[in-house]
């Protein structure tokens, strides 16, 4: 059995979410009149509100999706394409240089077919983004802002309800990918202030292939998918009564057990961070205040090990963590996130989650602590980097 710390990548279901998706295999239409659509009818409906409670905010703002990528999708070009339709002029869209793909690539889909002209605003080194920075970006065509409320690879944690406040005063919506927030920040719409938010089912215990748009009330947005015209014409195709009952259940046990998961794995990540950073070269990387990293990230930098090689000898250790690197013949290839964050060292990602224990952080700690100088000591001078 191989130790699992790779949460921020997938998250295992939560017996809440696993138990609803079994019960609703079978579910009829949810739009059929009859008894069994109505009743599979009920359940997306109660999903719904389950979400709108956990999130502070009103089922009629909530639509799902089939994941974070298409909740990102929804809103970027959602949002611009009807701030294009609304008036003349090219709409204005901010983003920033960490941000998730999903992000990223419609907004420079958008700019490349003339939909919208971007901003992308870079990140300071610890991968937190300045509000300052991206005030300086608004114009006056700006019609959307998105920056992510926590960094997939980092951990670097944004401050959401300050950047909304000072854009609201502006009158320009904010979004936000809170795909890797949720599981252990207080994610509050309203609280925070955004007009759109982004989350994903499997980062949270619920199941692959479901995911969550806050669109709150009032926003103008295109819908992505035409026909059916469920989901109040947002989100057409036939509910998946299944995946959104188990969403609803894994939210709502995500978001009763936060406050725990937060304070257990911020002991967790504090005693691996402690401990391979006593490594020879190993430093850790993203924001050195707790208060603005997440409580279930390490990233590490690790001096003179090529990346290739960490991975395999990882993988033969049976610890299952993300290099955040991707690795083609033997090299190690940057991602965005740290070439925009000019993090040095080679990659690697240890993320936790509701499931991690204490043996897992020994674990890793063993693994790490004789992986790395074997590696180091193996490939010296054979293509590592600094
Ligand atoms: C920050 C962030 N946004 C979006 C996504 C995409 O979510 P999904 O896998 O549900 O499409 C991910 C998944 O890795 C993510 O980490």
């Amino acid at each position: 059995m191989s130790t699992y710390l790779d949460h921020a990548a997938s998250t295992p279901p939560r017996p809440e979410a696993r138990a609803a998706l079994a019960s609703w295999l079978d579910a009829a239409n949810a739009s059929s009149t009859h008894a069994a659509g109505q009743a599979a009818r009920v359940a997306v409906e109660e999903a719904r509100e389950a979400v709108a409670t956990a999130l502070s905010c009103s089922p009629h703002e909530v639509v799902f999706t089939s994941g974070g990528t298409e909740a990102d999708n929804l809103a970027v070009k959602g949002v611009i394409w009807a701030a294009r339709d609304r008036a003349a002029g090219t709409p204005h869209l901010i983003t920033t240089a960490v941000e998730h793909p999903a992000v990223l690539d419609p907004a420079r889909w958008l700019a490349e077919r003339g939909d919208a002209s971007l901003t992308v605003v870079a990140p300071a080194r610890d991968g937190r983004v300045d509000i300052e920075q991206v005030l300086a970006a608004v114009g006056p065509r700006t019609a959307l802002v998105s920056v992510m409320s926590a960094n997939n690879e980092l951990g670097a944690v944004n401050d959401i309800p300050g950047l909304a406040a000072v854009l609201a005063e502006r009158g320009i919506p904010l979004h936000t990918d809170a795909v890797q927030a949720i599981a252990t920040l207080d994610v509050e719409v309203a609280a925070w202030g955004t007009a759109a938010l982004a989350l994903s089912a499997h980062k949270f215990g619920g199941p692959q292939g479901v995911g969550i748009a806050v669109l709150r009330r009032g926003l103008p947005v295109v819908p992505l998918f035409h026909g059916g015209g469920q989901d109040r014409g947002v989100r057409s195709g036939t509910f998946a009564t299944g995946l959104d009952a188990a969403c609803g259940e894994a939210l709502t046990a995500a978001v009763r057990d936060r406050t725990d998961l937060r304070e257990r794995l911020r002991t967790m990540t504090d005693r691996l961070a402690g401990a391979l950073t006593a490594l020879d070269g190993v430093r850790r990387n993203g924001p050195v205040d707790p208060a603005q990293r997440l409580a279930s990230h390490v990233h590490l930098g690790i001096d003179e090990v090529d990346g290739g090689a960490l991975s395999v000898a990882l993988d033969r250790a049976g610890l299952d963590v993300s290099s955040g690197a991707a690795c083609g013949s033997g090299a190690a290839k940057a991602s965005h996130v740290l070439e925009a964050t000019d993090v040095a060292g080679t990659p690697l990602r240890l993320s936790l989650g509701w499931t991690s224990t204490q043996a897992d952080v020994d674990r890793a700690i063993d693994v790490l602590t004789d992986v790395i100088p074997s590696v180091r000591a193996r490939t010296a001078g054979a293509g590592a980097r600094a």
